[in-house]
């Protein structure tokens, strides 16, 4: 009955006109649950009013009025925009601008106001604000009012917003972000970047991220799920409440599955303006473990009763899984040894900016996912809830990560200017928030912080962590592992995160002080490369970078070299690669941030040899605007490690992978070196018909077959690989033609009407045959007709400085993406064409449902 009258009362509020109360986005029609936590909780994401101030993206300043924050400001000028948005993504890009932050016009002032209205009949409701990420520095008033602050724009946090409220008129809320005041080592957007969404609930209900699950014992036969529930009483009354729990099974995409067990009734007494903790603990019976290949989960119903009658409803999220972290054997994830196939990424969609889109982050899991990659660090910050819950679904476990400063900053302006005031406040926030997520398993108060060697604020920021959540053990991420470990700051951790520094393994592993910690290669490798780019002799050019997966900072590895320290030592738990994907911001080696120096903390001569390097990088101000860190690059297109590490971490799945691609016309009978990329153990190359021999992997010491000899004739090379004596899995590179015609394929043949579902699509440049010309950059025009539109364009080329937004872009050694979305509501077949000058032009279709 209730969730009929969700619906309905959406449906009303929408045909009403501009002030659209949103649709409710839990328990409806199919039973999915969109958003975890208070039944009565709308999305609040559209028709917001936006406008700059301060900085704008051209450099100048517009001087910011007073009073914007009053309910009868002026704002029928104001640009309208629907959440998530990010304001710095629009560019333009910069060459004045630092390369570490993308080039982009990303610090500024920016205000938000949105006029709502609120029924009559909620005058006695609570009502509340849930911003999930906002950055930064936000502030915000309701109808003139001010309601709060939250500097730290990666947390999510809730305001109250009752006692301004009025109800059957309009309200305004108005919030000021300021991203002048925040300093960051990478492209951190700007605005209101992730979900905003409204709650209402009577004045008993259960608190902000209220809920506690955890599962203490499991066995095959049963399992003890352990539920504890905050209620708020928030009327003048002391009142009885009755607590009810019911478990369901998670279904796929979130729904409702089938109940399987129900708590006993709690009975409550809750003091006026106050709450009250109940715990209650289930029995389930067979449960189905959360595993990475089977990632099971179950939802939590929880309603709070007054005299009988439902007044509030609560869904929460676990899994039922067992979590050991040991010295000697690794980590065991419910007793069986998973090697942490990890890789830390930042936050930025690329083309898409900070601002959060669900099937963007699909896109990247599931790359990820079929690379063999289990498991994720949200470096360094908190990640947008929506990570969370596709990790559970899609089976990751996840570093949740809080910081990258803490007192001391490595920026004048970054966390350390909030340090004091607000380290407790956020550390809570992420921990109540995610505490319940199964993918979860480690929380990292964390990065090469400059305070790694401070015992007691390491221990103080630990304590916090295990007061909110024993279950899960607690790491950092140290660059200065030595003075961590010496110092003894590291004792108050569980796991000792190492962030590169492998080379001294065998020196800790002989030192007993060191034995007994569980360690983790938190951050590792660093390899930059450029897609499609393949340099002979050299790794540098042109501001790219040779793909042949060698090149790295002065702190890195290859990723072979780390494989083999993994190999090595086997106790460790695994690594961390630098990065999964390209991201917005620093261009390693083409950037000229300082901050790359306390790599180096401890070692004067290499930190003063880089110091030169940067101070020239810093003269020669490079075009370079985002990493080249990635195995996949920015727009989502796979570099040839991808298939490196594919081989190493899947090594069931028959795959051979050979670079560079064949069309070296100025290397006739010269030179052209050849890597394989195998999950089989032995291969052979053949060029043109002709073996230029079989190559074997030394157990332990080769990760990749090369052949330094191979001399370039146009044609066909192609390798046959093997395992254990018999034929695995080939793959072929041929010469091709001159560009001749386009294509288009979609990730997806149809996508939701809703204006966020978005179909990625790949335009590739191809000869006459169908073969990818691997060099080629032709302009290429894309246009939507049907009910669609372009999103963004991109092409993974880290000195671009096409707008992300223009329907024109070069294509980057063959490859551009387009990506389209449905007009919201309508539906249809999207046409997409890309047309390029003397080359045949494409299309394709996406349906809009
Ligand atoms: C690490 C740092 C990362 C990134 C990386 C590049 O030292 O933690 O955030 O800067 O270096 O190699």
């Amino acid at each position: 009955m209730k969730i009929k009258k969700q619906i309905t009362t959406a449906f009303l509020a929408f045909i009403i006109g501009i002030f659209v109360s949103p649709t409710p986005l839990l328990a409806q029609k199919n039973k999915s649950i969109i958003r975890l936590g208070e039944a009565n909780t709308q999305n609040f994401d559209q028709g917001w009013l936006f406008k700059r101030f301060g900085l704008q993206a051209d450099g100048s300043r517009l001087e910011e009025p007073k009073g914007i924050e009053n309910l009868s400001y002026f704002d029928a000028s104001w640009q309208k925009l629907d959440l998530p948005h990010d304001w710095a993504i629009t560019g333009p890009f910069r060459i004045d601008l630092a390369g570490e932050t993308g080039k982009l016009p990303w610090k500024g002032i920016g205000w938000y106001r949105k006029h709502f209205m609120i029924a009559k009949e909620d005058a006695n409701k609570r009502m509340f604000i849930d911003f999930d990420g906002a950055m930064a520095y936000a502030e915000i008033w309701l109808n003139g009012k001010y309601i709060g602050t939250w500097p730290y724009g990666y947390s999510s946090f809730r305001m109250e917003l009752t006692p301004y409220i009025l109800p059957g008129k309009e309200n305004v809320l108005a919030v000021r972000l300021n991203t002048e005041k925040w300093d960051s080592r990478w492209y951190p957007g700007a605005g209101i970047y992730r979900h905003v969404w409204l709650v209402k609930t009577n004045p008993v209900h259960v608190g902000h991220w209220g809920t506690y699950i955890t599962t203490p014992d499991i066995t095959e036969q049963s399992a003890k799920v352990n539920i504890d529930v905050t209620v708020d009483n928030q009327s003048k009354e002391t009142i009885e409440a009755t607590l009810q729990t019911q478990i369901y099974e998670a279904g796929i995409g979130n729904n409702i599955g089938k109940s399987v067990a129900n708590s006993n009734d709690i009975r409550l007494t809750i003091q006026p303006g106050g709450n009250t903790l109940a715990s209650t603990i289930i029995n389930l019976t067979q449960p189905k473990l959360w595993t990475i290949e089977q990632p099971n989960r179950y939802f939590t119903k929880t309603n709070v009763l007054v005299k009988g009658k439902v007044v509030d409803t609560y869904y929460s999220t676990f899994g039922v899984r067992k979590l050991e972290f040991t010295a000697r054997n690794g980590f065991l994830l419910n007793g069986k040894r998973v090697e942490i196939k990890g890789t830390c990424n930042h936050h930025d969609l690329g083309a898409l900016g900070a601002a959060i889109n669900t099937s963007a982050l699909k896109r990247q899991l599931q790359m990820l996912k079929e690379m063999g990659c289990n498991s994720l660090r949200t470096s360094h910050n908190p990640p947008a809830p929506e990570l969370l819950q596709l990790a559970d679904e899609m089976g990751f476990l996840v570093w949740d990560e809080a910081f990258d400063a803490w007192k001391t900053g490595k920026k004048p302006n970054d966390y350390n200017k909030i340090y004091d005031e607000w380290h407790e406040k956020d550390l809570k926030a992420l921990i109540h928030r995610d505490r319940n997520h199964p993918s979860v398993f480690i929380w990292s108060i964390g990065n090469e912080v400059m305070n790694q060697r401070d015992i007691e604020m390491t221990k103080h920021l630990a304590d916090i962590v295990k007061r909110e959540d024993p279950t899960r053990p607690v790491s950092n991420g140290y660059n200065d592992p030595d003075g961590g470990r010496e110092v003894g700051a590291v004792e108050a951790l569980d796991i000792m995160g190492v962030n590169y520094f492998f080379s001294q393994q065998a020196r800790w592993d002989a030192d007993p002080r060191y034995a007994n910690k569980p360690t983790i290669g938190s951050e590792t490798s660093s390899c930059v490369s450029s897609r499609g780019e393949y340099f002979f002799g050299k790794e540098y050019q042109n501001w790219q970078i040779t793909s042949y997966d060698s090149a790295k900072p002065g702190w890195g590895c290859s990723p072979d070299v780390q494989f083999k320290t993994n190999a090595q030592y086997m106790h460790l738990l695994g690594e961390y690669v630098w990065t999964g994907f390209d991201y917005l911001g620093e261009p390693t080696p083409y950037g000229s941030d300082e901050t790359n120096l306390l790599n180096f903390r401890n070692d004067p001569s290499k930190k003063e040899e880089l110091k030169k390097k940067l101070e020239e990088m810093q003269k020669s101000n490079p075009p370079s605007r985002s990493s080249y860190f990635g195995i996949i690059d920015l727009a989502g297109f796979p570099k040839d490690r991808y298939y490196l590490y594919q081989a190493h971490w899947r090594p069931d799945l028959p795959m051979a992978h050979i670079l560079p691609h064949w069309n070296w016309e100025e290397r006739i009978d010269s030179i052209v070196p050849v890597h394989v990329y195998t999950s089989g153990d032995a291969a052979e190359l053949f060029l043109n018909g002709q073996s230029l021999g079989r190559k074997t992997k030394k157990p332990g010491e080769d990760f990749r077959l090369v052949w330094n000899e191979v001399k370039y004739k146009p044609g066909e090379l192609k390798v046959i690989s093997y395992k254990n004596g018999k034929e695995w899995a080939k793959d072929m590179v041929k010469t091709t033609g001159k560009a001749a015609k386009l294509s288009l394929k979609s990730n997806h043949s149809q996508i939701a009407n809703d204006g966020l579902d978005l179909a990625f699509i790949t335009l590739r440049v191809e000869d006459k045959d169908g073969l990818l010309v691997p060099r080629s950059k032709p302009e290429i025009q894309f246009e939507v007709e049907g009910p669609g539109e372009i999103v963004a364009t991109d092409n993974g080329d880290a000195t671009s400085f096409e707008s992300f937004q223009s329907s024109t872009k070069h294509a980057y050694n063959g490859l551009a993406l387009v990506i389209v979305k449905a007009k919201k509501g309508a539906k249809g077949t999207i046409i997409i064409k890309a047309k390029s000058n003397n080359i045949t032009s494409a299309q394709t279709t996406v349906l809009a449902k």
